[in-house]
């Protein structure tokens, strides 16, 4: 007799559904048919699909709930459907997008085999090229990743606006700045504070773009390049805000090392480091520790072992500010 749990556990792991579902996210499908846009030949060419494929996709989706079709109306969004419209309240549409920050690192669940086998994150071993790269080349859609890339930081992250000592500090760098909604906090807060954000590419140009916007164009500025690489001397303090949590040890270490270089004996290197620990007590704590982990990797560091790396790249400790559950905020010297 066949075993009901079969079934059960078949479903669990179907992978249809889910990307399906991201496909209709990714697509917009929901918003075009909101548009007006209600028959499959219609949608296909407003969103530039191969028409009887995504007939199939429409089909099957309209088997799931998500969308329903009739003679009369053509396809419709169900209420099942409806989060996936960008405004509706609780969208989950730039979630589920597989151009959203997101969307584009679950997929690196892909590779969840090697990273169980491993350790390592399994977007590289899925695609063969590194998750923030492919971030920063996401082409149109620069501007949203680079949003949802400050959404990073979170209340936390102002502490480091507030609970560090910038009275002293003329020059900033804010290491893998993302969009610049840090240096541009700090700038705001501190007036005699200037800078710039060092980020790949994409995100880089969404900081110029905002640090304009904010018009700190004079104090403020982006600059394109990789912190994996020699980074530009001269500042202040070079800042690494959620940076060490995305790397292992040995890239890590070389990260804070490139910042020491470049500090030199003047200079400081203020980590604000995330530290996401899912409590076992946390009902989220089993599918996040096992997410983060599978996706891009976010190593699970203590304090101590944040020590430990700035004192593996050659780095003194030489403040220690307040660590709240999610942030760690040390400052380190080269010697
Ligand atoms: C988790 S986000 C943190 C953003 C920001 N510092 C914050 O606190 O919200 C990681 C950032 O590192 C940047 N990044 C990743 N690899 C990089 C590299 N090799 N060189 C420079 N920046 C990089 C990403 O583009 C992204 O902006």
């Amino acid at each position: 007799m066949r075993d009901p749990n079969a079934d059960e556990l078949a479903a669990m792991a179907d992978l249809l559904g889910p990307l399906a579902i991201r496909v209709a996210a990714t697509l917009r499908l929901a918003d075009h048919m909101a548009a007006g846009v209600t028959t499959g030949a219609g949608l296909a060419r407003r969103v530039g699909a191969h028409p009887p494929t995504l007939k199939k996709l429409l089909r099957y989706l309209v088997s799931r709930g998500v969308f329903r079709w009739s003679e009369e109306r053509g396809y419709e969004v169900t209420e099942l459907g409806a989060p996936l419209l960008d405004d509706a309240p609780g969208s989950v549409r730039r979630r589920l997008s597989m151009d959203g920050l997101l969307g584009l690192a679950e997929l690196g669940l892909v590779g969840l085999p090697h990273t169980v086998r491993t350790g390592e994150a399994g977007y590289r071993a899925a695609f063969g090229r590194d998750f923030w790269q492919d971030v920063s080349d996401v082409p149109d859609d620069a501007n949203v990743l680079a949003e949802e890339v400050a959404g990073v930081l979170d209340g936390e992250g102002r502490l480091i606006v507030h609970s560090y000592d910038w009275s002293g500090v003329r020059r900033v760098l804010d290491v893998g700045g993302g969009n610049g909604t840090l240096l541009i906090e700090l700038a705001r807060a501190h007036p005699g504070l200037g800078g710039a954000v060092l980020d790949l590419p994409g995100m880089a140009r969404a900081a110029a773009r905002r640090i304009e916007e904010h018009g700190l164009g004079g104090r403020c500025a982006a600059i394109e390049g990789s912190f994996l690489e020699p980074i530009p001397p001269g500042y202040d303090v070079y800042l690494l805000s959620a940076i060490l949590c995305d790397w292992p040890d040995d890239d890590a270490v070389k990260i804070l090392r490139r910042c020491g270089e470049a500090a030199g004996t003047d200079g400081r290197v203020l980590v604000a480091d995330m530290n996401l620990v899912y409590d076992d007590d946390d009902p989220d704590a089993a599918r996040m520790n096992l997410l983060l982990t599978g996706t891009v990797p976010v190593p699970v560091r203590t304090l101590k072992q944040v020590k430990r790396l700035g004192a593996a790249a050659g780095l003194d400790l030489s403040w220690e500010g307040p660590t709240t559950r999610r942030r760690t905020l040390l400052e380190f010297r080269a010697h």
